[in-house]
């Protein structure tokens, strides 16, 4: 006998940095609530469109063609007036008003603090799913787009080595990750990288110097240094700038390469997690669960308590950094 769903209409929004792979996501969750009799509605620009009301019932085919898509077509934003005790009194009215009783947030660690505040004051069932290049959640193995974002930041360092290469140059790339170093680390793997900057380790720049005087003394003659945004000296153009001042062997270069990190069109990874991800979300609403992430943990789908996964920190895998370092000789 079929169960009868805790819920009835479920919202569904984008929220904060957005990821590729979310359309993936939304389109998991429109479809399995379609398939289990379930209504549900788009709220735009996340909590910013449920304090302004932007929300809209969807159907089977407003997610048609969205798989390949990057950013969000829920549009995203950070919001303030989500943060006020009044900004939330209204977001609540107009959820209500819609019929809306659960709600599938997609996002990451910042969505999941609202949600969980939301969900205290007002009682609505809220279910996560981890969308961010970061990789930073606790709990997850993955998030929705930091397949991508590792695609495309290695696309991109293949490129500057050609140049690096044909200029005999130094080149420091800044990448995205917040306080995490997730992106930096698999970027410097991947792209073959003398050395990584981490936020998660503290490398002096004499330390830094020392690694680049070895590579030249092994006949290297251009490197590439992956300088993550949320390293301790401020970035790459400090780091460059404060290795200059100790070593000026190579003629040095620097890239940041932004929010180019954060488009283009989701990878087969990130498009199947988001996937499993999205449908596992409105199950785990139809079974009474709330207050919860999806995660994936060894190739599994669970449930991570929000305030676990935005309290603890991932940690970047040591031996990750150990295989990093002996290849990079
Ligand atoms: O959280 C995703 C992220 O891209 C971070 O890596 C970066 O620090 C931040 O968002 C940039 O935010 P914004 O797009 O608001 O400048």
């Amino acid at each position: 006998m079929k169960r009868e769903p805790a819920v009835k209409k479920i919202g569904v929004f984008t929220s904060g940095g957005d990821a590729p792979g979310m359309n993936a996501a939304i389109r998991a969750v429109v479809r399995a609530c379609v398939y289990n009799n379930i209504e549900v509605c788009g709220i735009y620009r996340g909590y910013q469109g449920m304090v302004e009301n932007e929300i809209q019932q969807m159907h089977v085919r407003s997610v048609s063609r969205i798989l390949s898509q990057g950013g969000t077509i829920l549009k995203s934003s950070r919001s303030k007036d989500f943060r006020t005790k009044e900004g939330r009194a209204i977001a609540y009215a107009n959820l209500k008003a819609h019929g809306i009783d659960a709600l599938v947030a997609i996002g990451g660690d910042g969505t999941f603090t609202g949600a969980e505040v939301f969900e205290k004051e007002y009682d609505i069932p809220t279910i996560g799913v981890p969308g961010t290049i970061d990789n930073d959640l606790y709990g997850t193995d993955s998030t929705i787009g930091y397949d991508t974002a590792c695609n495309v930041i290695t696309d991109c360092i293949d490129k500057i080595r050609d140049t690096a290469s044909s200029h005999n140059r130094l080149f420091f790339v800044e990448v995205m990750g917040r306080d995490s170093g997730f992106l930096a680390l698999r970027a410097g793997i991947a792209s073959g990288a003398i050395a990584v900057m981490l936020p998660e380790e503290k490398r002096s720049i004499e330390d830094l110097v020392a690694i680049l005087e070895e590579g030249a003394a092994n006949n290297k003659t251009s490197s590439v240094v992956i300088v993550a945004e949320g390293e301790s000296y401020g970035g790459a153009n400090e780091v460059a700038r404060q290795v200059k001042e100790r070593y000026d062997k190579y003629d040095t270069k620097v890239t940041i390469l932004g929010h180019i990190q954060r488009g283009g069109s989701p990878s087969n990874y990130d498009r199947c997690l988001a996937s499993m991800m999205g449908v596992h979300a409105v199950e785990a609403l139809i079974y009474g669960e709330r207050n919860k992430m999806v995660a994936m943990v060894n190739n599994s789908m669970v449930l991570v308590p929000f305030e676990v996964a935005i309290s603890k920190r991932s940690e970047i895998d040591s031996e990750m950094r150990r295989i990093a370092q002996v290849i990079s000789i």
